[in-house]
């Protein structure tokens, strides 16, 4: 299989899982307990058809939208997703310049394995940078100060980590940052000796945010696990959140946010966006998706923040569906990570691609003419 062979988003899986090792490819690709919501994620856009209209004339059409002050030639992010380098030795900065070319927001982790300053001297693009809380509030003021300075447009604070999901899929592999060769694994990394080769020979990086806490310069492989579970700030509260907000003054995210009345809290913070999101089912296995709680969240707030709905989406009508229950714009993480894995740059251009097309193709086919004509009438719960 080779990235002209793939067309749709489960391609890209199916190339992501021959390439890689299976630990690297069970840490994208696996998400906490029996995986339930993880798949319901996906499954939710199923329960909910589009009603097009016809002859409506879209020779010319328009796929943008302004997200958190920002223009965005699609109603799609990319959200921020750990330690690229180890998928592919391209990382972020793959992902990143491909969102420039595509006019998209990307994420960067607070577990990304490029620096701050070096995604922001190499794209003009929308970005944010995902924050955790540490116990160090030493490290979570590093993080905003060199966010400060390297002119970020967002802080998306991440509030549902604040224990480690349960990822039975990396507890079986060991997987670790940096990957641990152990009996039971080294077989796997010597099958796929394109990866293993690209991972020894090429420049070695470290988690540059961390300071020195959890990376490479330690010398010590750490499980994400072990880092959610004894580095981040389990008391974190909504005092917290506000009190980042202010420290950072700038436009601001909650991400990880699945109700109602969090969502008023978020507004009542003072917060400009929040994603709807279960970390992509690898938290709360059980949590509902972030599509079934849209409409009610809209419905509490919409108006007051911009909502942004994360996990799930695999095609174009997933983005039409969120954006016609009332959501500023879309997001998602396996969606360019499998094909950052499969082909780094090259791929991730490929996969935005074919999901621009599949955007465009549908508001044509649905005789939309721009993002702000979706709206409820347009849908129908089966
Ligand atoms: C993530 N996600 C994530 N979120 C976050 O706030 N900080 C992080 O470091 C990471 N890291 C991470 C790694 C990997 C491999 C995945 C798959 C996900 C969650 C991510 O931002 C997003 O919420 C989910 O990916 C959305 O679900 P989908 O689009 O992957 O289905």
């Amino acid at each position: 299989m080779r990235l002209t062979d793939c067309h749709n988003i489960d391609d890209f899986r199916r190339l992501a899982k021959a390439r890689l090792p299976w630990p690297v490819f069970d840490y994208i690709d696996g998400a906490a307990d029996d995986e339930q919501t993880r798949i319901r994620n996906t499954a939710a856009y199923g329960d909910v058809d589009l009603v097009p209209d016809v002859l409506a004339g879209v020779a010319e059409i328009d796929t943008s939208c302004t997200i958190m002050g920002r223009r965005s030639a699609l109603p799609l992010m990319l959200s921020p997703t750990a330690l690229q380098r180890v998928f592919h030795w391209q990382g972020e900065r793959a992902v990143a310049r491909a969102a420039e070319k595509f006019g998209v927001w990307f994420g960067i982790s607070s577990l990304a394995t490029v620096s701050i300053e070096e995604i922001a001297a190499l794209t003009k693009g929308p970005k944010l940078f995902q924050l955790y809380v540490h116990k160090d509030k030493g490290l979570n003021r590093s993080m905003i100060e060199r966010c400060q300075a390297a002119k970020f447009d967002a802080i998306a604070l991440t509030v549902d980590t604040i224990v480690s999901g349960k990822r039975e899929r990396c507890l079986r592999s060991g997987f670790t940052s940096p990957p641990r060769f152990t009996p039971n694994s080294a077989l796997s990394y010597a099958i796929k000796p394109r990866w293993a080769l690209d991972y020894v020979l090429r420049e070695k990086f470290s988690l540059p945010h961390l300071d020195g806490h959890v990376s490479e310069g330690t010398g010590k492989a750490v499980s994400i696990q072990e880092y959610f579970n004894t580095m981040l700030d389990q008391s974190m509260d909504w005092d917290t959140a506000a009190s980042i907000r202010q420290e950072w003054g700038g436009t601001f995210c909650l991400k990880g946010v699945m109700s109602a009345a969090d969502a008023r809290r978020a507004v009542e913070i003072g917060a400009d966006a929040i994603m709807i999101s279960n970390h992509g089912g690898r938290q709360l296995d059980g949590s509902r998706a972030p599509f079934d709680q849209l409409a009610e969240i809209v419905d509490a707030v919409g108006g007051a923040i911009e909502i942004i709905c994360d996990g799930g989406i695999r095609r174009g009508t997933h983005v039409l569906k969120a954006l016609a229950t009332g959501a500023t714009a879309a997001s998602g993480g396996r969606l360019y990570l499998y094909a950052l894995a499969a082909a780094g740059q090259a791929g991730v251009e490929r996969a935005l691609t074919i999901l621009s097309e599949e955007i465009v193709r549908a508001m044509k086919l649905m005789g939309v003419h721009s993002v702000g004509e979706l709206n409820r009438e347009r849908l129908r719960r089966r």
